[in-house]
C-alpha cells in the first residue's frame, strides 16, 4: 500500500513503517495528532492499519461490546491476551497497547509484573495501559526497569465505576483537576511513556500538557490531546448507547441489521447466490444411474478449491 492510498497523502504516516513510541512522541512534539482506536479482532484491525490509525488499544472495553458482559471489570484476562495478539497479527505495523484487565495488576506487584509480561510475550502488545493515580507510581517504576512501556490511564477510570455507582466525568472541580494533574505528573516521573485521560474537561487536558512531555492521548477530554482514542464500535455506529463524547462516522449497526434481513429473504427465497459444486464428469450418473443432472460447468477442476 503507498503511503497515499492510506487517505493520509503521506503527510503523517508511512504506511510501512511500524509505529513506535518514538513515533508518538514525535508526532506529539511536531503537533501532528495521531489517531487511536479501541479494537479486538484481526480483521478489524487490518482494515484500521489501512486507512493510517496509529494506535490500536485492545480496549477491556471489549467485556461490553464483544463479549455483552455489564462492565469493563468483568473482563477476563486470558480473553484479553487472546484479543490483543489478534489485533497485532491484524495490524503488525500499528502500536498496538494491551489494556490490563480488573484486578491483573490491583491485587499484587508481583501478580502485576507477571500479568504485563504476558501481554507483551503472548499477547504481542507494544506497550500496556493501566488505569492508575499517583499511588500507582511505584508499580509503574518496576514495570518500566523491566522494560515494559506504560500507558497511564487518568482521569475517569471505569475499573474504579463502583465506587461513584457508574462510568462519570472526572475533573470538573479545582480540586479534583488538580489531583489528575498531580496524578499525571507522578505517573509519568514514575516511567510512563504515554498518558490517556478521560472524560475531563479541555481545561484539565491542557493542564497536562503543560505540566507532563508524554503524549497525552484523550478520549471525551477535548481537541488539545496529542492523540484521540474512541471505541471503534462507537465510531462506526454500531452501539446503542455511545457515550456523548462519541461521534459516529458512519451507521454500521443498521447496515448490518438491513444486511440480515436481506439475507433471510434470500434464504427463503432460496435465492442464496455465490458458486454451486458440480460433481465430476460420470459422478452424477454413478450416484443416480438415468438420473444425472445435465452437465452445469460452474468452476473448473483446475480452480483453486476454496469454500472460505
Ligand atoms: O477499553 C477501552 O475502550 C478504553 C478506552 C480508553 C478507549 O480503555
Amino acid at each position: 500500500m503507498s503511503a497515499s492510498s492510506n487517505g493520509l497523502n503521506g503527510a503523517t504516516r508511512d504506511a510501512n513503517a511500524p509505529v513506535t513510541i518514538r513515533t508518538l512522541r514525535a508526532m506529539a512534539s511536531r503537533g501532528e495528532t495521531f489517531a487511536c482506536l479501541a479494537a479486538y479482532d484481526a480483521t478489524t484491525a487490518r482494515w484500521l492499519e489501512r486507512a493510517g490509525v496509529h494506535v490500536l488499544l485492545a480496549g477491556d472495553s471489549a467485556a461490553e461490546v464483544i463479549l455483552g458482559l455489564p462492565r469493563t471489570v468483568h473482563m477476563p484476562l486470558e480473553v484479553s491476551i487472546a484479543l490483543t495478539a489478534a489485533v497485532k497479527r491484524g495490524a503488525p505495523r500499528t502500536h498496538v497497547m494491551a489494556d490490563m484487565p480488573f484486578m491483573s495488576y490491583q491485587a499484587s506487584p508481583d501478580d502485576a509484573m507477571t500479568n504485563c509480561g504476558r501481554f507483551l510475550t503472548e499477547g504481542l502488545a507494544d506497550s500496556v495501559k493501566i488505569e492508575a493515580d499517583a499511588s500507582y507510581a511505584p508499580l509503574v517504576d518496576r514495570m518500566t526497569r523491566a522494560g515494559i512501556p506504560v500507558c497511564a490511564h487518568i482521569g475517569s477510570r471505569p475499573q474504579t465505576a463502583a465506587l461513584t455507582g457508574g462510568y462519570t466525568s472526572a475533573g470538573r472541580t479545582a480540586d479534583e483537576a488538580r489531583r489528575i494533574v498531580d496524578d499525571a505528573v507522578a505517573l509519568e516521573q514514575a516511567g510512563a511513556l504515554l498518558l490517556l485521560v478521560e472524560a475531563v474537561p479541555d481545561e484539565v487536558s491542557r493542564a497536562i500538557i503543560t505540566r507532563t512531555t508524554a503524549p497525552l492521548i484523550g478520549i471525551g477530554a477535548g481537541p488539545a490531546c496529542h492523540g484521540q482514542i474512541l471505541v471503534v464500535h462507537d465510531l462506526l455506529g454500531m452501539t446503542d448507547h455511545p457515550p456523548r463524547f462519541a461521534e459516529p462516522v458512519a451507521s454500521l449497526g443498521p447496515a448490518i441489521e438491513q444486511a440480515g434481513r436481506d439475507w433471510v429473504r434470500r434464504v427463503r427465497e432460496g435465492s442464496i447466490g455465490g458458486v454451486r459444486y458440480t460433481m465430476r464428469e460420470g459422478e452424477a450418473e454413478r450416484l443416480s444411474p438415468g438420473q444425472a443432472a445435465p452437465p452445469q460447468r460452474i468452476r473448473s477442476d483446475s480452480e483453486p478449491e476454496s469454500v472460505s
